[in-house]
């Protein structure tokens, strides 16, 4: 079976975007980038078409992720027939995916942090926050991604 893996948030400018980077790179890094699909998404549409936040964009540069050609969307229901993994930042987002989950979707939908190993659950909106609320997010996301790599049962 492919694994296709969507990552949400509420804006899809902030969180997902970051997510959606390191995952990227830590696959390639490991020759898995063929193996994974991987996007994001935000469950308002306040950003769509919109490229990352410029803060999240520098934050994650300076650890080497290129979030610049990444671009905002709304969470759709087809998304669920697309992906395998759809992993929510918080649990207001996953709540709200859980309102559009179709009754036939198999796959996995839960707290991206349930595959971190830093006792946290929900990555914090970073949004009106300052530099610290992004480096956080770096943390927890590259700790998580690490997670879900070694879970995922990646094929040989
Ligand atoms: P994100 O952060 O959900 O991590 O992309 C936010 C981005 C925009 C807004 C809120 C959170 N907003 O209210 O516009």
């Amino acid at each position: 079976m492919s694994i296709s893996v969507l990552f949400v948030c509420l804006g899809n400018i902030c969180r997902s975007p970051t997510a959606h980077g390191v995952l990227l790179r830590k696959l390639s890094e490991r020759g898995l980038g063929q193996r994974v699909q991987v996007d994001s998404a935000g469950t308002g549409a306040w950003h769509a078409g919109e490229p990352p936040d410029r803060r999240a964009q520098r934050h994650a540069a300076t650890r080497g992720y290129d979030l610049s050609g990444l671009g905002a969307r709304q969470v759709e229901s087809a998304d669920f027939r697309r992906f395998t993994h759809i992993l929510a930042m918080d649990r207001a987002n996953l709540a709200d995916l859980e309102q559009m989950r179709p009754a036939d979707f198999s796959g996995e939908l839960a707290l991206f942090l349930s595959y971190g190993s830093r006792g946290l659950l929900e990555v914090p909106d970073p949004y009106y926050g300052g530099a610290q609320g992004f480096e956080e997010v770096l943390d927890l996301v590259e700790d998580a991604a690490e997670g879900l790599i070694a879970r995922i049962g990646l094929p040989a």
